[in-house]
């Protein structure tokens, strides 16, 4: 049987929830991820230190209840109105390392996010998370257009999205800056023009697949509620430049799944809520076998592009120490279970060629 080892994955993007989701999330996170990022949109955000330190205690003790007491969250705290540098340098304290802006209205979570018009507002929060040497990850979507005061198409709010950072970089050059579940050309673009050692683009484990009318009919409704994202799917030459800015071995093209758990209710009813449940067991193989090998073909090259964009990337972005516990996957035919807890998967009920060996997920 073929085998292949890497260094363990990482998940630079996942919401962990609140309630009683978290300690499953935590389990199907925590075995096969070793870092993975806590993206801080619960219900109410995480804005304070002292949530910060409640989530980050929750996620551990979950995690090694579960059996996985090595498993390192990294935490965010929200760029929320009300955000100050002072509370801001709290919840660093508290151990917050990412300023995470979802902006208003633009996906789950995100009633309190600063618009991205409002941005020059909070260029003193953005000054100290430079200062402190934080990372900014960012939503990038314009939700209304500020000149006619309605709604832009849901394919075109990243692309519109992308001009408010033209002055946050040019203001603060020296702050990291992620721009997450990047799904449209423009922001591909926009990122490698920057060409800056201090931005770097997230990929998530559905853009490389799913299209806009996967999700959406002719008349721009949701026709597909468990394909729907914010960034919503985009076009072919979309997912072509994210697939080849993935695979490229771009030093900061950097793996977040975004995994984004909802309960059946949430999905099935009217507005349907944004997000896709990439469960980790199914995603990293599915990328291995589906994108790196499918676009790059085998090879000790794409062995390697792959585990930087799994993990080196983005450890080195985020500043993390390294490790070097590991994870084999064996070329084995499997069926991807289609629900979990009744809430149906991403590529659930499908076969993959690979999966990950059994014991890679206990530690
Ligand atoms: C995410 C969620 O459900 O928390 N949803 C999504 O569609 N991606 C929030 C986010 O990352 O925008
Ligand atoms: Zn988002
Ligand atoms: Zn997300």
């Amino acid at each position: 049987m073929k085998k292949i080892t890497f260094r363990m994955s990482s998940d630079f993007h996942v919401h962990f929830r609140d309630g009683p989701m978290l300690k499953k999330l935590i389990y199907w996170i925590a075995s096969v991820y070793y870092y993975a990022v806590a993206m801080g949109n619960t219900k109410p955000p995480i804005v304070s230190g002292e949530q910060v330190a409640n989530h980050r205690s929750e996620i551990l003790k979950g995690a090694s209840e579960s059996g996985l007491p090595n498993f390192q969250p990294i935490m965010t705290v929200m760029l929320v109105y009300g955000m100050t540098p002072e509370i801001l340098e709290g919840a660093y304290q508290a151990g917050a390392r990412v300023l995470k802006l979802i902006p208003g209205g633009a996906s789950t979570g995100s009633n309190h996010g600063v618009v991205l018009w409002d941005l020059p507002r909070f260029y003193p929060v953005l000054q100290k998370a430079m200062k402190l040497g934080m990372i900014f990850s960012v939503h990038c979507e314009l939700i209304v257009n500020p000149q006619t005061g309605k709604n832009i198409l849901l394919y075109d709010q990243e692309r519109m999205g992308i001009k408010y950072f033209d002055d946050v970089i040019k203001y603060f050059p020296e702050l990291k800056i992620i721009f997450e579940h990047i799904s449209s050309k423009e922001l591909c673009q926009y990122f490698l023009d920057l060409n800056s050692k201090y931005v770097a683009a997230g990929f998530t484990a559905h853009h490389p697949y799913v299209s806009y009318f996967n999700v959406c009919n002719s008349e721009n409704r949701i026709i597909n509620p468990y394909l729907y994202s914010k960034p919503i799917g985009k076009f072919q030459d979309d997912i072509n430049a994210v697939r080849r800015l993935m695979t490229s071995g771009h030093p900061r093209s950097i793996y977040g799944s975004d995994l984004a758990a909802h309960p059946s209710e949430a999905k099935e009813n009217k507005p349907y809520a944004a997000g896709i449940l990439n469960l980790p067991k199914i995603a990293i193989p599915d990328l291995w076998q589906n994108v790196f090998l499918f676009d790059l073909g085998p090879g000790k090259k794409t062995k390697q592009i792959f585990e930087n964009f799994t993990s080196g990337n983005g450890l080195r972005f985020y500043n993390l120490p390294d490790y070097d516990k590991t994870m084999t996957l064996i070329n084995k035919k499997w069926k991807t279970p289609r629900l979990v807890e009744g809430m149906k998967v991403f590529k659930g009920g499908e076969y993959l060629d690979w999966q990950i060996m059994k014991e890679n997920m206990i530690r």
